[in-house]
């Protein structure tokens, strides 16, 4: 499978590394040969139709900021939509920042590869919370698949769980802590006392806070993974502009013991019931979703099967990383199908 990747931060440096490390059990295991044919970054891409070696895409990375700079296969100056454009390849993995203003650049970069023809893998909210009712018609009407199951939980396959395994049943309503970052600022705050900035900050050190930290702690995260779920899952056609929201920025240690001082806590609460809201809530902490630091935590409540909640590390690179292979070995496996 010939693969460009567009972004090399957490999120896209980790796949590299994933296919890197798991290459000899991909070829036994799954029959599939992963050729990275492009990689891209803000400064640049490098370049060879022949394959990247993963090791050295990730020394470049390292030493010299961007995989442009590799001597021989660097090109700088290349924007994302181009090599996109100009290099063949089955799937793109779209792992650029989330921007939820505009979507971009991830916008641009997933509407010209499903344009091109080519499968799209992303771990980017953005595109998805403007605009995921269209992308989804544009990947239909071009015959390739649009997958991104590592936008909602990271590696913790919340929404393959709900799309496959009740699939016999009829889900009613979605609540749940999508966000890992004010999972654990709330959960410093309450258990070690720590003022709002000092836990941020300890989260933003850790690696799973957004590059701009407003996404996560004024809700519009949380609110892109609920405009997904609600979308993907509950087949509601919504948007972020759909989404009621109010975030944790204002909440003060006080609000956070008197929570706990009645046996409860304030979390980050998405739900999708009717309207769809991110506010924060009180939760006793007997409740399933009563889960502490980065962990996220879905229940999901069907017609027959009730209440389930499946709980996991809901950010991190490596994590979500693990998603999107899940997502290409998902996309090999209907493409074997479509050629037998
Ligand atoms: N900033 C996000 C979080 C990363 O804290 O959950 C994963 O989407």
């Amino acid at each position: 499978v010939r693969i460009i990747v567009i972004g090399t931060g957490i999120v896209g440096g980790s796949f590299i590394k994933l296919l890197s490390l798991r290459t000899a059990d991909l070829i036994r295991d799954f029959g599939i040969r992963p050729r990275l044919v492009a990689v891209a970054d803000e400064y640049g891409a490098a370049i060879n139709s022949q394959g990247l070696d993963q090791e050295r895409l990730l020394a470049t990375i390292k030493k010299k900021g961007s995989v442009c700079h590799d001597p021989k296969f660097g090109n700088p100056g290349l924007t994302g939509v181009e090599v996109i454009r100009e290099n063949d390849a089955e799937v793109v993995v779209e792992a650029t920042p989330t921007n939820v203003v505009n979507g971009e650049p991830g916008m641009s970069h997933i509407r010209t590869a499903l344009t091109e023809r080519k499968n799209v893998i992303t771990s980017n909210k953005g595109p998805l919370a403007l605009a995921l009712p269209a992308l989804l018609e544009l990947a239909q009407y071009n015959g390739v698949h649009l997958r991104f199951s590592g936008t909602v939980g990271g590696g913790t396959p919340i929404l393959d769980f709900a799309k496959r395994s009740l699939l016999g049943d009829q889900i009613i309503s979605v609540q749940g802590i999508l966000n890992g970052t004010t999972n654990y600022i709330l959960t410093q705050m309450t258990d070690e006392g720590l003022p709002f900035d000092v836990a941020l900050k300890e989260a933003q050190k850790a690696g799973f806070a957004e590059a701009n930290p407003s996404m996560d702690i004024d809700g519009y995260d949380t609110a892109a993974k609920i405009v997904i779920i609600a979308n993907w899952i509950l087949k509601k056609r919504v948007t972020l502009k759909n989404v009621e929201l109010r975030g944790i920025r204002n909440i003060t240690l006080k609000e956070v013991k008197d929570a706990a001082s009645k046996g409860k806590r304030l979390k980050l609460i998405a739900s999708a019931e009717g309207g769809i809201q991110v506010a924060p809530k009180a939760i006793p902490i007997d409740h399933p979703l009563c889960v502490s630091g980065v962990l996220n935590a879905v229940t999901f409540t069907s017609k027959y099967a009730g209440e389930e909640t499946i709980v996991g590390r809901g950010a991190g690179g490596m994590e979500t990383a693990s998603a999107l292979l899940r997502d290409l070995l998902e996309i090999k496996n209907q493409l074997a199908r479509i050629n037998i």
